[in-house]
């Protein structure tokens, strides 16, 4: 869920919506925002299910006059996307209202204390006993009454509050799930994340667990949970806001498509500086890692245990967080933990990580965003430098992810001697030039474009790929998933006639990574194999293999590379075959239905 608050003195209501907006990426089955009327001192709240717009067209005609107010998009947890389930929940007698992202896992309980109170609950959300047990402790004094309310409080949360008792403060809590204060002049915000007011301000606080803080027009002020004043530092970023704009594109997704050329480059030149000895000595002497991640990420994982096995011959196994954090660890003190999350707030991630490391494990997060949560929590981080991505599907923040990993292990392979420095200089090399093949891949939009128009009404895909390039085909798979609602699987071309050679007939489309590497002639066999059976051949292959054609029906062409480089290539045309069949069947492709960019619950 996504959390925006204002105190200041423009109108709240552009602000919040505006915030909202940018917000968008973490949930968008409903949306609301509460704002104190400048006249009455009183609470207006407004919501709407949908998406922003939904809400914005709701509020088109009305007149809300107010200079402080909260908002939030919400991605259901407790109770279905619903007006009564949408935030802000208000206290019974509407002097409360209150935004929050996390779980309050103890609320059935606490719902139970206030209905024996008299209290009557309007949503089935697990935020509405927040709002009402501060009206039922308040006395007299905001600040005082939270930090009591908070105590009785478990789970993650990230909490904006306002009150039209002391209307002239917002107060914002934070425990598990990020909340950031936007530091302005003569005004303040509260956010989830910095994106949602760059526009405003570049200077940040960012709240640690525990933190509370009470925002005026004015002042900031942040307190820990006994109510002792904390000096915070402010965080100033140089992000630039147009890298949230469409520019042009039909989608961000394309956008963040066409953008790799540049954010593999920066995310080249960015590595080097973020390496330190003691970094590379812990890693160097681990007798093994865990990569742990989900989604997209935890594909750039399983792609970066080959690299580091290959290159640097330290064990690694690869773990989905939300298995990983509930398995009967092995961990010593020669353990590494890698946590890979784009948000660097997924919830399952994080507190993967965070248990690994009170185990005694040395952690690394590989993470996109600044001053994100798993970037404080890792006892190292390694940006990919991608600016923000916006659509729902991780394109640009996968192929930075590898880039990371790929020179992460060649450096500790040359740390170890387990690679030669010549093999590392040519890798070196020829990873430059990786943008620019990217490029030429772009390049060819077009005939991916018709691919996609001809099989966009299959009802499944198969995609297939051996060593390497096998996590490719679950990301190619994972892709067109999440936006165009095709079912589709991945898997190791050489694992298909165990089991998913059933499958294939004259209907099924199976697109195979077929790059001229090693597994070249294997990949050909299980090609084969699909062909004797009929089903519809779609090959990712390199440039200049024309033998290929014989034997399957389409094909898309990418640079020749390094056997080593070619899954930052492969991903490229399966990004833009799953785009274009989904905007073609006329899916939203930035926000696809049920989906959160970002999920902060576990
Ligand atoms: C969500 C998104 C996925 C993403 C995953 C991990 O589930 O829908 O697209 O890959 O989170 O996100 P992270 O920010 O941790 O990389």
């Amino acid at each position: 869920c996504g959390i925006i608050g204002y105190i200041g003195n423009r109108k709240a209501v552009p602000v919040l919506l505006y915030g909202l907006q940018r917000l968008e990426y973490r949930g968008y089955d409903s949306a609301g925002i509460a704002v104190i009327d400048r006249e009455e001192d009183k609470i207006i709240v407004e919501k709407q299910v949908g998406k922003i717009k939904d809400l914005q067209e709701k509020l088109w005609n009305k007149k809300i006059e107010g200079n402080i107010g909260l908002g939030h998009s919400r991605w259901a947890t407790h109770g279905e996307p619903t007006i009564e389930n949408a935030h802000p929940h208000t206290s019974k007698s509407g002097t409360i209202a209150i935004v929050h992202n996390g779980i309050i896992e103890n609320y059935l309980e606490l719902k139970k204390e206030l209905e024996e109170k008299g209290y009557k609950f309007r949503s089935q959300t697990d935020t509405e006993v927040v709002a009402h047990l501060i009206e039922e402790f308040y006395n007299g004094n905001l600040f005082e009454t939270i930090l009591n309310v908070v105590k009785k409080l478990k789970g993650a949360y990230a909490l904006g509050i306002i009150s039209s008792y002391e209307p002239d403060k917002i107060i914002a809590v934070k425990k598990g799930s990020p909340l950031v204060i936007g530091v302005g002049k003569d005004e303040n915000f509260i956010a989830s994340d910095i994106p949602a007011v760059l526009e405003y301000t570049k200077d940040f606080i960012i709240l640690e667990d525990d933190e509370i803080a009470v925002i005026t027009k004015d002042n900031v002020e942040v307190y820990d949970i006994n109510g002792n004043k904390i000096k915070k530092d402010i965080l100033h970023v140089n992000w630039d806001i147009s890298a949230a704009e469409k520019a042009g594109y039909k989608h961000f997704m394309q956008k963040e498509i066409f953008e790799q050329p540049r954010t593999v480059a920066d995310t080249i030149s960015g590595f080097s500086s973020q390496i330190n000895e003691d970094l590379y000595n812990t890693v160097v002497n681990a007798d093994r890692i865990y990569i742990i991640a989900c989604g997209t990420s935890y594909h750039a994982g399983l792609v970066g245990k080959f690299w580091i096995e290959k290159f640097a011959k330290i064990p690694v196994e690869v773990d989905y967080a939300s298995e990983y954090r509930y398995r009967d660890k092995i961990i010593n003190d020669k353990t590494v933990i890698i946590g890979i999350s784009q948000s660097g707030e997924t919830a399952d991630t994080r507190f993967a990580l965070i248990d690994a490391q009170k185990e005694g494990a040395k952690t690394i997060g590989i993470v996109n965003v600044v001053g994100s949560s798993l970037s404080r929590e890792a006892d190292y981080t390694l940006y990919t430098y991608c600016g923000p991505e916006i659509g729902v599907a991780a394109t640009k923040t996968f192929t930075a992810q590898l880039i990371v990993l790929l020179l992460f292990a060649l450096e500790l392979g040359l740390k170890k001697n387990t690679i030669t420095k010549d093999l590392y200089e040519d890798l070196q090399q020829k990873i430059l030039s990786i943008p620019s093949k990217i490029e030429k891949i772009l390049l060819k939009e077009k005939s991916i474009k018709d691919i996609a128009y001809k099989y966009m009404n299959a009802s499944d895909f198969l995609f297939l790929g051996r060593n390497i390039n096998y996590p490719i085909a679950l990301e190619g798979a994972l892709k067109l998933k999440e936006i165009s609602y095709i079912h589709a699987e991945g898997y190791p071309a050489g694992e298909m006639k165990h089991g998913p050679i059933a499958l294939i007939d004259d209907k099924l489309p199976v697109v195979a990574l077929a790059p001229m590497d090693k597994f070249y002639e294997k990949m050909i066999s299980n090609i084969q194999e699909v062909k004797a059976r009929k089903g519809k051949l779609i090959a990712v292959a390199t440039e200049g293999d024309e033998n290929i054609k014989e034997l399957v029906d389409d094909i898309i062409y990418i640079p020749k590379t390094e056997d080593e480089l070619y899954p930052i290539l492969t991903v490229v045309p399966l990004q833009l075959l799953s785009y274009h069949i989904a905007t073609l069947l006329g899916k939203d492709v930035d926000q696809p239905r049920n989906l959160a960019k970002t999920v902060t619950v576990e």
